[in-house]
């Protein structure tokens, strides 16, 4: 990028974030998700490292919190309320600790304290001679808002501590809302037309900045205490975790999940503990809080601007994040189908780079109005594929670029045909795809059936039915380019000098590819047939197929036959018919399956499914999520079938039961939205035997 196109970049970022901390922090009525602010502020923040000649210091990043309200009284905080330095990765986190050991005297030990970043408002409240006199927000970090009497209607905020207390304390922490107060509050507010909270954040915060104690009252917030700001000299500490038992003995809630940790191994371990819990903790929470232990320590560290130097905010990964569309590129599948895929300026979504992602089709372009040149919001939740859900319209400059279905193939250059697609393949679909595409989308063929693209896809499609994990996509487009295949069944010819005597393949790389493709020669009828490409049939229609006609014979006798009856078998309908037919109609396929079974593939005979008939899973769908304890996801889906049952990819009405292992993702969420019967490894095991 130029230069003037990087000031202007941050000068649209910034412009955008003030508009929506204006949202968050004024309205409480954000119309993004956090990670969508924190993803626009982090490239910011990296821009502004980069190019630190456009740093400016009134900037509105370089303040903290929201302006307070007009309508409470301000207060001027006796402390300075201050805010965190975020660490996005245990990299980050390591370097904050390589920082902070330069600062603190050599072979210093010290341990650090572990404690729930909690999303909620941050207040302070003051006691004198134990009695609660002022509660405040944050504001500006100098100058709050008084919301003591709101504050008050909290049960947990204790009017009068608990004794021995001191004469003077100023306790910090968390007003919140629990994730199941605002699922009641939504409901309610859904069912008398007012607008809904975005999150439990936001509902804290609107619930206390409601000016008649009365509306906070019946909000039912909760308060959480993690800090000591200022005490009287009565009581002295030398340890963060020693306030939090001060807290506690006081009369505070403090949360259990914390630990004092000796090493940043130990403090790693506590994230990856509470993350796995993090779902279904009571409230919202975006992180860790990690502090050097040590209030001796925590003084030599300090504080550098709005932050302390001894704290850090461990955020768990985003499931969302911003990024710009540097450009969409049109691929050639197996098919013939043009797909477009935007390409990314590579951002890190859920812990993972990501740098591209499928746009599906010109409709899916058009409903997001997607460009070149856009700011987007991209998703990748727990093992989904990473998805375009929204562009920043706010974010354009003039200067993108609409996206065009080019009138030729870009990898052969013939005539791209235009159909309308009137069924989806029913397998093939992965989760995270967009399911609800309109039945008659309008899809753009190449027509060339020699299309290298095409061909190139389809090999790729069958060594990965074949299971023939040594030859990738890259050796499998080396492979064609050197002329030692043209087609798939040319695979089964290969032998170890052709291979080796290419430049950058030994012997031993030689030797297992040719190794693996001797033993993967044997393959089943319904992979055979899902490994022909035919058009709609994917590894369930295959199967469908493959036990109904047990032989490949039978089936292309029926498929070549006046009365072809291909579509009275259950789960398959006319079009998957009608594919089918034409395939077998075809002499150049049934001229390619002599060939492969010539070349020494050995189909073997469908073995009728009994289970189906009479399994007792006969009927049932299942979606598998998460890790399983006492088999792999391929047995599990083995004993499902084996029992009559079906497994799908994704959740819909139609799911029978979801089997959640450990680290369930998305799927485990959409069963629980719709209802869906969910089953915990156990229960699983109990339903198979
Ligand atoms: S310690 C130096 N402990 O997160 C100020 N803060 O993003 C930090 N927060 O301003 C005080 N949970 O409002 C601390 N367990 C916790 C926290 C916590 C949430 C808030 C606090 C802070 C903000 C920074």
């Amino acid at each position: 990028m130029k230069e003037t196109e990087i000031k202007d970049r941050i000068e649209k970022l910034r412009k955008e974030i003030a508009r929506l901390r204006e949202q968050y922090h004024v309205q409480n009525n954000p119309e993004v998700t956090d990670d969508i602010y924190d993803s626009l502020n982090r490239e910011l923040s990296k821009l502004l490292k980069e190019f630190p000649k456009f740093v400016d210091l009134n900037a509105p990043e370089n303040r903290v919190g929201g302006k307070p309200l007009d309508k409470f009284i301000k207060v001027k905080h006796k402390n300075r309320m201050l805010s965190l330095n975020d660490v996005f990765s245990v990299e980050e986190l390591s370097d904050w600790e390589t920082r902070i050991k330069k600062l603190l005297p050599q072979n210093q030990v010290f341990s650090y304290f572990c404690e729930v970043k909690f999303d909620g408002l941050a207040v302070s409240l003051i006691y004198e001679n134990g009695i609660f006199v002022r509660g405040a927000t944050r504001g500006d970090g100098f100058v709050g808002e008084d919301i003591t009497q709101n504050l008050k209607t909290i049960h947990s905020i204790p009017l009068v501590l608990s004794k021995p207390f001191p004469k003077y304390i100023e306790v910090r922490g968390e007003a919140l809302m629990s994730k199941e107060t605002l699922k009641t509050l939504n409901k309610k507010n859904k069912k008398e037309d007012k607008t809904l909270f975005a999150n439990t954040r936001n509902a804290a915060a609107g619930s206390l900045r409601q000016l008649d104690p009365k509306l906070a009252a019946a909000r039912n917030l909760d308060f959480y205490a993690y800090d000591i700001a200022q005490i009287s000299e009565e009581i002295v500490f030398n340890k963060h975790s020693e306030k939090h038992t001060y807290l506690k003995d006081f009369g505070f809630n403090v949360d259990s999940n914390q630990a004092v940790c000796k090493n940043l191994d130990e403090v790693v371990s506590f994230i990856n503990k509470f993350q796995k819990i993090r779902e279904k903790f009571s409230f919202g929470t975006d992180g860790i809080v990690i502090s050097v232990d040590e209030e001796k320590l925590q003084d030599v560290l300090g504080v550098v601007g709005k932050a302390p130097r001894y704290m850090a905010a461990f955020k768990y990964p985003a499931e969302r994040a911003t990024t710009v569309v540097k450009d969409v590129l049109i691929n050639v599948g197996r098919t013939g189908v043009l797909t477009p895929l935007a390409i990314f300026e590579p951002t890190s979504v859920a812990g993972s780079v990501v740098s591209k992602a499928t746009l599906h089709n010109m409709d899916q372009i058009e409903r997001l109005d997607l460009r070149i040149g856009d700011t987007v919001v991209i998703e990748k939740a727990g093992d989904v594929i990473p998805k375009v859900v929204e562009v920043l319209i706010r974010m354009r400059t003039g200067k993108e670029k609409k996206v065009k279905m080019p009138n030729k193939c870009p990898v052969c250059s013939q005539i791209v045909a235009k159909k309308n697609s009137a069924i989806l393949p029913r397998s093939g679909l992965r989760h995270g795809q967009n399911f609800s595409l309109p039945q008659s989308s309008v899809a753009y063929y190449c027509i060339n059936k020699k299309c290298p693209a095409k061909n190139e896809r389809y090999l790729e499609h069958f060594v990965s039915v074949f299971d023939i994990y040594e030859m990738g996509p890259k050796i499998l487009r080396r492979f064609k380019d050197e002329g030692l295949i043209t087609d798939a069944a040319d695979i089964f010819t290969l032998d170890k000098t052709d291979i080796a005597t290419l430049e950058r393949f030994g012997d031993k790389s030689a030797e297992n590819i040719i190794k693996e493709i001797q033993e993967k020669k044997k393959i089943s009828l319904s992979k055979f047939l899902w490994a022909l490409g035919i058009l709609h049939v994917g590894e369930e229609t295959a199967r469908d197929l493959a036990e109904n006609f047990g032989t490949l014979d039978k089936l292309i006798d029926s498929a070549r036959s006046d009365l072809a009856e291909i579509d009275s078998i259950e789960n398959i309908g006319p079009a998957v018919s009608k594919s089918v037919i034409s395939f077998f109609r075809d002499e150049n396929n049934l001229k390619f399956i002599e060939k492969l079974q010539k070349n020494g593939v050995v189909i073997e005979k469908a073995k009728e499914n009994t289970a189906k008939k009479n399994g007792k899973f006969r009927g049932l769908n299942f979606v598998l999520t998460g890790t399983l304890s006492t088999m792999s996801r391929e047995i599990a889906k083995e004993k499902i079938l084996a029992l009559g049952g079906k497994v799908v990819g994704s959740v819909s009405k139609n799911t029978s039961y979801v089997i959640a292992g450990e680290d369930a993702g998305s799927k485990l969420k959409n069963a629980e939205k719709l209802g869906v019967k969910v089953l915990d490894e156990k229960e699983f095991l109990n339903m198979l035997n």
